[in-house]
Protein backbone atom coordinates (compact mmCIF):
# COMPACT_ATOMS: atom_id res chain seq x y z
CA UNK A 1 0.00 0.00 0.00
CA UNK A 2 1.21 3.19 -1.01
CA UNK A 3 1.86 5.57 1.58
CA UNK A 4 -0.03 9.10 1.73
CA UNK A 5 1.87 12.18 2.54
CA UNK A 6 -0.58 15.30 3.99
CA UNK A 7 1.11 18.98 3.78
CA UNK A 8 -1.05 20.53 6.84
CA UNK A 9 -1.31 24.53 7.66
CA UNK A 10 -2.10 25.81 10.88
CA UNK A 11 -2.94 29.53 11.26
CA UNK A 12 -6.00 30.04 13.77
CA UNK A 13 -4.42 31.94 16.54
CA UNK A 14 -0.93 32.62 17.21
CA UNK A 15 1.35 30.35 15.99
CA UNK A 16 2.28 29.65 11.88
CA UNK A 17 2.47 26.25 11.20
CA UNK A 18 3.20 23.60 8.80
CA UNK A 19 3.89 19.70 8.77
CA UNK A 20 4.03 16.84 7.05
CA UNK A 21 2.96 14.26 8.20
CA UNK A 22 2.99 10.37 6.93
CA UNK A 23 -0.09 8.03 7.01
CA UNK A 24 -1.24 10.36 9.83
CA UNK A 25 0.56 9.18 12.26
CA UNK A 26 4.52 10.12 11.50
CA UNK A 27 5.80 13.63 11.66
CA UNK A 28 8.56 13.69 8.61
CA UNK A 29 8.31 17.27 9.50
CA UNK A 30 6.86 20.45 11.54
CA UNK A 31 7.70 23.85 11.64
CA UNK A 32 6.20 26.00 14.38
CA UNK A 33 6.43 30.04 14.17
CA UNK A 34 5.24 31.80 17.22
CA UNK A 35 4.37 35.45 17.16
CA UNK A 36 3.80 35.31 21.37
CA UNK A 37 5.96 38.04 21.88
CA UNK A 38 4.84 40.13 19.65
CA UNK A 39 1.42 39.97 21.76
CA UNK A 40 2.96 39.73 25.04
CA UNK A 41 3.11 43.64 25.68
CA UNK A 42 -0.66 43.81 25.15
CA UNK A 43 -1.53 41.22 27.45
CA UNK A 44 -3.04 38.71 24.27
CA UNK A 45 -3.85 37.92 21.19
CA UNK A 46 -4.04 41.07 18.71
CA UNK A 47 -6.45 39.74 16.27
CA UNK A 48 -4.45 42.03 13.32
CA UNK A 49 -1.02 41.65 14.66
CA UNK A 50 -1.69 37.82 14.32
CA UNK A 51 -2.68 38.13 10.83
CA UNK A 52 0.42 40.23 9.28
CA UNK A 53 2.67 37.89 11.21
CA UNK A 54 1.13 34.47 10.07
CA UNK A 55 0.96 35.92 5.76
CA UNK A 56 4.99 37.07 6.72
CA UNK A 57 6.10 33.90 7.34
CA UNK A 58 3.80 31.20 5.88
CA UNK A 59 5.04 30.91 2.38
CA UNK A 60 8.87 30.15 4.09
CA UNK A 61 7.61 28.08 6.60
CA UNK A 62 6.03 25.84 3.89
CA UNK A 63 9.32 25.74 1.89
CA UNK A 64 11.02 25.04 5.16
CA UNK A 65 8.37 21.90 5.99
CA UNK A 66 9.22 20.53 2.68
CA UNK A 67 12.90 20.48 2.79
CA UNK A 68 12.76 19.36 6.23
CA UNK A 69 10.94 15.93 5.15
CA UNK A 70 12.85 15.74 2.34
CA UNK A 71 10.05 16.08 -0.35
CA UNK A 72 9.10 18.29 -2.83
CA UNK A 73 5.44 18.84 -3.89
CA UNK A 74 5.09 15.76 -5.89
CA UNK A 75 5.41 13.22 -2.86
CA UNK A 76 2.32 15.33 -1.37
CA UNK A 77 -0.86 13.04 -1.78
CA UNK A 78 -3.35 16.60 0.22
CA UNK A 79 -3.10 19.50 1.53
CA UNK A 80 -4.72 20.26 4.91
CA UNK A 81 -5.87 23.37 6.66
CA UNK A 82 -7.30 24.26 9.75
CA UNK A 83 -10.54 26.40 9.01
CA UNK A 84 -11.54 27.24 12.21
CA UNK A 85 -12.64 28.15 14.90
CA UNK A 86 -10.37 30.69 15.64
CA UNK A 87 -9.55 34.43 15.06
CA UNK A 88 -10.97 34.96 11.31
CA UNK A 89 -8.34 36.99 9.62
CA UNK A 90 -5.67 34.33 10.87
CA UNK A 91 -7.53 31.55 9.55
CA UNK A 92 -8.10 33.13 6.13
CA UNK A 93 -4.35 33.27 5.99
CA UNK A 94 -3.55 29.53 6.25
CA UNK A 95 -7.05 28.85 4.29
CA UNK A 96 -6.01 31.05 1.59
CA UNK A 97 -2.49 29.71 1.50
CA UNK A 98 -4.02 25.76 1.06
CA UNK A 99 -6.46 27.11 -1.80
CA UNK A 100 -3.14 28.68 -3.99
CA UNK A 101 -1.18 25.04 -3.54
CA UNK A 102 -4.20 23.47 -4.23
CA UNK A 103 -4.94 24.86 -6.71
CA UNK A 104 -1.31 25.48 -8.17
CA UNK A 105 -0.88 21.66 -7.87
CA UNK A 106 -4.34 20.21 -8.39
CA UNK A 107 -3.79 18.08 -4.98
CA UNK A 108 -7.01 17.66 -3.07
CA UNK A 109 -7.77 20.55 -0.51
CA UNK A 110 -8.83 19.26 3.32
CA UNK A 111 -10.54 21.65 5.33
CA UNK A 112 -9.89 20.51 9.28
CA UNK A 113 -11.65 21.38 12.35
CA UNK A 114 -8.97 22.80 14.97
CA UNK A 115 -10.68 21.03 17.90
CA UNK A 116 -10.22 17.82 16.01
CA UNK A 117 -6.78 18.45 15.08
CA UNK A 118 -6.23 18.82 18.95
CA UNK A 119 -7.47 15.96 20.07
CA UNK A 120 -6.13 13.62 17.05
CA UNK A 121 -2.35 14.85 18.60
CA UNK A 122 -3.04 11.81 20.21
CA UNK A 123 -2.80 9.70 17.12
CA UNK A 124 1.02 10.92 16.39
CA UNK A 125 1.63 9.43 20.24
CA UNK A 126 -0.25 5.98 19.74
CA UNK A 127 -2.95 4.21 18.12
CA UNK A 128 -6.40 5.51 19.35
CA UNK A 129 -9.03 2.56 20.01
CA UNK A 130 -12.85 3.67 19.57
CA UNK A 131 -14.71 4.73 21.06
CA UNK A 132 -12.71 7.16 22.37
CA UNK A 133 -12.90 9.73 24.52
CA UNK A 134 -11.48 13.48 24.95
CA UNK A 135 -10.95 15.68 27.60
CA UNK A 136 -9.94 18.51 25.63
CA UNK A 137 -8.50 21.88 27.42
CA UNK A 138 -6.81 24.78 25.52
CA UNK A 139 -7.21 28.85 25.61
CA UNK A 140 -10.87 28.66 23.97
CA UNK A 141 -12.20 25.74 24.85
CA UNK A 142 -12.88 23.11 27.71
CA UNK A 143 -14.24 19.86 26.09
CA UNK A 144 -15.32 16.36 27.18
CA UNK A 145 -15.68 14.67 23.63
CA UNK A 146 -16.68 11.38 22.87
CA UNK A 147 -15.46 10.12 19.67
CA UNK A 148 -16.72 7.31 18.11
CA UNK A 149 -14.48 6.69 15.24
CA UNK A 150 -11.95 8.99 13.79
CA UNK A 151 -14.64 11.18 12.10
CA UNK A 152 -17.34 11.19 14.02
CA UNK A 153 -17.15 13.82 17.23
CA UNK A 154 -19.93 14.17 19.77
CA UNK A 155 -19.19 17.24 22.74
CA UNK A 156 -20.64 15.62 25.29
CA UNK A 157 -19.78 18.42 28.18
CA UNK A 158 -18.31 22.61 27.68
CA UNK A 159 -17.86 25.61 29.43
CA UNK A 160 -20.78 27.84 30.31
CA UNK A 161 -18.18 30.66 30.46
CA UNK A 162 -14.33 30.72 30.21
CA UNK A 163 -12.44 28.30 28.96
CA UNK A 164 -9.39 26.32 31.23
CA UNK A 165 -6.57 28.10 29.85
CA UNK A 166 -8.51 31.76 29.12
CA UNK A 167 -8.73 31.53 33.22
CA UNK A 168 -5.07 30.49 33.79
CA UNK A 169 -4.11 33.45 31.80
CA UNK A 170 -6.61 35.90 33.30
CA UNK A 171 -5.72 35.01 36.94
CA UNK A 172 -1.69 35.12 35.53
CA UNK A 173 -2.37 38.50 34.27
CA UNK A 174 -3.49 39.80 38.25
CA UNK A 175 -0.13 37.91 39.35
CA UNK A 176 2.09 39.63 36.79
CA UNK A 177 2.70 37.07 34.49
CA UNK A 178 3.16 37.31 30.62
CA UNK A 179 0.50 36.03 28.38
CA UNK A 180 0.29 33.12 27.83
CA UNK A 181 0.33 32.46 32.25
CA UNK A 182 -0.21 28.62 32.15
CA UNK A 183 2.91 26.98 31.83
CA UNK A 184 4.14 29.72 34.81
CA UNK A 185 1.31 29.24 37.21
CA UNK A 186 1.76 24.96 36.76
CA UNK A 187 5.50 25.43 37.46
CA UNK A 188 4.17 27.78 40.24
CA UNK A 189 1.86 25.47 42.05
CA UNK A 190 4.09 22.85 42.48
CA UNK A 191 6.13 24.94 44.53
CA UNK A 192 2.71 25.95 47.00
CA UNK A 193 -0.21 24.54 49.08
CA UNK A 194 -3.88 24.85 48.02
CA UNK A 195 -4.21 26.88 51.36
CA UNK A 196 -6.74 28.67 49.94
CA UNK A 197 -9.76 26.96 48.93
CA UNK A 198 -11.40 28.55 45.85
CA UNK A 199 -14.60 27.16 44.73
CA UNK A 200 -15.76 24.07 42.89
CA UNK A 201 -18.09 25.23 40.51
CA UNK A 202 -20.58 22.61 39.27
CA UNK A 203 -18.77 19.52 40.51
CA UNK A 204 -21.49 17.74 41.68
CA UNK A 205 -24.10 18.15 39.09
CA UNK A 206 -24.89 15.14 36.91
CA UNK A 207 -24.08 17.06 33.80
CA UNK A 208 -20.69 17.06 32.18
CA UNK A 209 -20.07 21.35 32.09
CA UNK A 210 -17.72 23.39 33.37
CA UNK A 211 -17.78 26.95 34.64
CA UNK A 212 -14.63 28.29 35.49
CA UNK A 213 -15.66 32.30 36.09
CA UNK A 214 -16.33 32.02 39.73
CA UNK A 215 -13.22 30.80 40.72
CA UNK A 216 -11.52 33.05 38.84
CA UNK A 217 -13.56 36.22 40.40
CA UNK A 218 -12.49 34.03 43.88
CA UNK A 219 -9.45 34.70 42.74
CA UNK A 220 -9.50 38.52 41.96
CA UNK A 221 -11.28 39.18 44.98
CA UNK A 222 -8.51 37.53 47.14
CA UNK A 223 -6.02 39.06 45.58
CA UNK A 224 -7.66 42.51 45.90
CA UNK A 225 -8.97 41.91 49.46
CA UNK A 226 -5.12 41.61 50.19
CA UNK A 227 -3.81 44.67 48.69
CA UNK A 228 -6.08 46.86 50.30
CA UNK A 229 -5.45 45.73 53.49
CA UNK A 230 -1.46 45.77 52.28
CA UNK A 231 -1.21 41.68 53.21
CA UNK A 232 1.10 40.15 50.89
CA UNK A 233 0.04 36.49 49.91
CA UNK A 234 2.09 33.71 48.72
CA UNK A 235 1.99 33.51 44.81
CA UNK A 236 3.10 30.09 44.62
CA UNK A 237 0.02 28.93 47.22
CA UNK A 238 -2.11 31.37 45.30
CA UNK A 239 -1.35 29.20 41.98
CA UNK A 240 -1.57 25.50 43.94
CA UNK A 241 -4.90 26.79 45.30
CA UNK A 242 -5.93 28.12 41.76
CA UNK A 243 -4.47 24.37 39.74
CA UNK A 244 -6.01 22.25 42.70
CA UNK A 245 -9.40 23.73 41.93
CA UNK A 246 -9.17 23.59 37.68
CA UNK A 247 -7.57 20.32 38.39
CA UNK A 248 -10.52 18.70 40.52
CA UNK A 249 -13.49 19.70 38.66
CA UNK A 250 -11.66 18.52 35.14
CA UNK A 251 -10.81 15.38 36.26
CA UNK A 252 -13.84 14.90 38.20
CA UNK A 253 -15.85 15.31 35.57
CA UNK A 254 -13.69 13.41 33.26
CA UNK A 255 -13.74 10.29 35.44
CA UNK A 256 -17.36 10.25 35.61
CA UNK A 257 -17.50 10.72 32.11
CA UNK A 258 -15.40 7.43 31.77
CA UNK A 259 -17.46 5.36 33.98
CA UNK A 260 -20.76 6.68 31.93
CA UNK A 261 -19.19 5.71 28.60
CA UNK A 262 -16.61 3.17 29.18
CA UNK A 263 -14.60 4.58 25.99
CA UNK A 264 -11.40 1.83 24.85
CA UNK A 265 -9.02 5.37 24.97
CA UNK A 266 -8.66 8.41 26.38
CA UNK A 267 -7.55 11.30 25.18
CA UNK A 268 -5.97 14.74 26.97
CA UNK A 269 -5.71 17.32 23.86
CA UNK A 270 -4.80 21.17 24.21
CA UNK A 271 -2.86 23.85 25.12
CA UNK A 272 -3.80 23.32 28.93
CA UNK A 273 -2.62 18.94 28.23
CA UNK A 274 0.48 20.38 28.93
CA UNK A 275 -0.22 20.88 32.62
CA UNK A 276 1.76 18.97 34.61
CA UNK A 277 -0.70 18.73 37.32
CA UNK A 278 -4.19 18.02 35.07
CA UNK A 279 -1.70 15.04 33.09
CA UNK A 280 0.03 13.51 37.20
CA UNK A 281 -3.83 13.65 38.28
CA UNK A 282 -5.56 12.02 35.25
CA UNK A 283 -3.12 9.26 35.03
CA UNK A 284 -3.42 8.39 38.62
CA UNK A 285 -7.36 8.10 38.92
CA UNK A 286 -7.52 6.39 35.73
CA UNK A 287 -4.94 4.00 37.00
CA UNK A 288 -7.42 2.95 39.84
CA UNK A 289 -10.46 2.05 37.85
CA UNK A 290 -11.53 -0.96 37.66
CA UNK A 291 -9.63 -2.93 34.55
CA UNK A 292 -13.23 -3.57 33.01
CA UNK A 293 -13.58 -0.21 32.30
CA UNK A 294 -9.53 0.97 32.39
CA UNK A 295 -9.25 2.49 29.08
CA UNK A 296 -5.90 3.23 27.60
CA UNK A 297 -4.33 6.87 28.12
CA UNK A 298 -3.07 8.90 25.69
CA UNK A 299 -0.95 12.14 26.87
CA UNK A 300 0.13 14.02 23.90
CA UNK A 301 3.97 14.85 23.40
CA UNK A 302 4.44 18.12 25.30
CA UNK A 303 5.11 19.94 22.06
CA UNK A 304 2.07 18.67 20.55
CA UNK A 305 -0.45 19.89 22.92
CA UNK A 306 0.01 24.00 21.90
CA UNK A 307 -1.57 25.02 18.42
CA UNK A 308 0.58 23.02 15.59
CA UNK A 309 0.10 21.37 11.68
CA UNK A 310 0.76 18.07 12.87
CA UNK A 311 -1.90 17.29 14.56
CA UNK A 312 -3.97 19.40 11.45
CA UNK A 313 -2.43 16.65 9.50
CA UNK A 314 -3.14 13.75 11.40
CA UNK A 315 -6.56 14.46 11.80
CA UNK A 316 -6.49 15.53 7.90
CA UNK A 317 -5.51 11.56 7.25
CA UNK A 318 -8.76 10.52 8.68
CA UNK A 319 -10.89 13.09 6.70
CA UNK A 320 -8.60 11.65 3.39
CA UNK A 321 -9.54 7.82 4.45
CA UNK A 322 -13.49 8.70 4.57
CA UNK A 323 -12.76 10.62 1.49
CA UNK A 324 -13.81 13.80 2.70
CA UNK A 325 -12.42 16.88 1.31
CA UNK A 326 -13.28 20.56 0.46
CA UNK A 327 -13.24 22.41 -2.39
CA UNK A 328 -12.04 25.66 -3.73
CA UNK A 329 -15.45 27.41 -1.71
CA UNK A 330 -13.55 26.49 1.43
CA UNK A 331 -13.88 29.70 3.53
CA UNK A 332 -12.65 30.29 7.46
CA UNK A 333 -15.66 29.97 10.13
CA UNK A 334 -14.41 31.21 13.21
CA UNK A 335 -17.05 29.58 15.08
CA UNK A 336 -16.98 26.31 13.42
CA UNK A 337 -18.67 23.48 15.89
CA UNK A 338 -17.03 20.29 15.81
O1 LIG B 1 -4.42 25.06 22.43
P1 LIG B 1 -3.72 26.34 22.64
O2 LIG B 1 -2.27 26.43 22.26
O3 LIG B 1 -4.47 27.50 21.91
C1 LIG B 1 -5.85 27.48 21.77
O4 LIG B 1 -6.35 26.82 20.81
O5 LIG B 1 -6.50 28.09 22.63
O6 LIG B 1 -3.87 26.69 24.19
C2 LIG B 1 -3.27 27.80 24.76
C3 LIG B 1 -3.64 27.85 26.24
C4 LIG B 1 -3.23 29.15 26.92
O7 LIG B 1 -4.36 29.64 27.62
C5 LIG B 1 -2.12 28.73 27.89
O8 LIG B 1 -2.05 29.52 29.05
C6 LIG B 1 -2.52 27.31 28.20
O9 LIG B 1 -2.98 26.79 26.96
N1 LIG B 1 -1.41 26.49 28.72
C7 LIG B 1 -1.40 25.94 29.95
C8 LIG B 1 -0.15 25.26 30.08
N2 LIG B 1 0.54 25.43 28.92
C9 LIG B 1 -0.25 26.18 28.09
N3 LIG B 1 -2.31 25.96 30.93
C10 LIG B 1 -2.01 25.31 32.07
N4 LIG B 1 -0.86 24.65 32.28
C11 LIG B 1 0.10 24.60 31.32
N5 LIG B 1 1.25 23.93 31.54
ZN1 LIG C 1 -5.54 25.40 19.93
Amino acid sequence: KKDIRILAFESSCDETSTAVIKNGREIESLIVATQIKSHQRFGGVVPEVASRHHIEVITQITKEALAEAHTSWKDIDAIAVTYGPGLVGALLIGVSAAKAASMATGLPLIGVDHIMGHIMAAQLKDEIEYPALALQVSGGHTEIVLIKDPIHFEIIGDTRDDAAGEAYDKIGRVLGVNYPAGKTIDEWAHKGQDTFHFPRAMMEDDDYDFSFSGLKSAFINTCHHADQIHEKLDKYDLAASFQASVVDVLSHKTIRAIKEYKPKTFILGGGVAANRGLRERLSKEIEQLPADIKPKVILPDLKLCGDNAAMIGAAAYNLYQAGIFSDEHLNADPSLEL
